[in-house]
């Protein structure tokens, strides 16, 4: 195995999500590929440029959604990443739903919503990331096996390098593939 080396920028794989946040009480949708979990507790972080739109909406709001798109939903997910609610309105692209708090718009179209509450926040680079308390989620009811969101169902989008790909097949189990590893190596 030869080893060649390359830019140290980071490639991916990134989630492909659409955050939703009001902006002078109007929907707003921005593609990130800057978001994660930090542990098994219930945050999330985003990060946004300090230039967005929607970055405006998170200050005011204290609050943002996290929208898990379909691959069907590549077109409108991209589109979402290249032009700004500064100068177009994105509020019509999707049907946009509320939890009884309010707080931040959620896309009905998308099989999973995580609504969050900014609880910390740390300027870096010219973005801002945004730890948020996820208080509601919802998951599309076409979606679920026995009672849990499928993933590929959900079929979300994966980005790397230049390209969005779709989650493709099960290859392992989670637990289980390291468990069988363990019964193979001497203690
Ligand atoms: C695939 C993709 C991933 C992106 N990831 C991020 C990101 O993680 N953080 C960010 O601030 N902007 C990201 N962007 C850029 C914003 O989506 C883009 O600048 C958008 O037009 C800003 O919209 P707004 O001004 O309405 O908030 C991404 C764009 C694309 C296409």
């Amino acid at each position: 195995m030869k080893k060649v080396k390359l830019p140290n920028r980071p490639f991916g794989p990134f989630p492909t999500m659409l955050v939703g946040v009001d902006v002078n009480g109007k929907p707003n949708y921005v593609t990130i590929g800057a978001c994660g979990v930090v542990s098994l507790e219930n945050v999330l972080y985003i990060s946004l440029k300090n230039t967005h739109h929607s970055t405006l909406g998170v200050k005011e709001n204290g609050y943002f959604s996290v929208n898990i798109p379909s691959a069907d939903m590549v077109q409108k997910t991209d589109y979402c990443g290249v032009v700004s609610g500064k100068t177009v309105d994105k509020s019509m692209l999707f049907t946009s739903f509320y939890d009884d708090l309010g707080k931040a718009p959620m896309i009905k179209e998308c099989p999973m919503n995580l609504l969050c509450k900014v609880i910390n926040s740390v300027p870096m680079f010219g973005f801002e990331m945004f730890f948020g308390e996820i208080v509601a989620v919802y998951g599309n009811e076409e979606c679920l096996s026995a009672g849990k969101l499928d993933p590929l169902k959900v079929n979300p989008m994966i980005m790397m390098g230049s390209s969005y790909f779709s989650l493709g097949q099960v290859v392992g189990q989670v637990f289980k593939e390291g468990v069988e590893f363990k019964k193979t190596q001497n203690e």
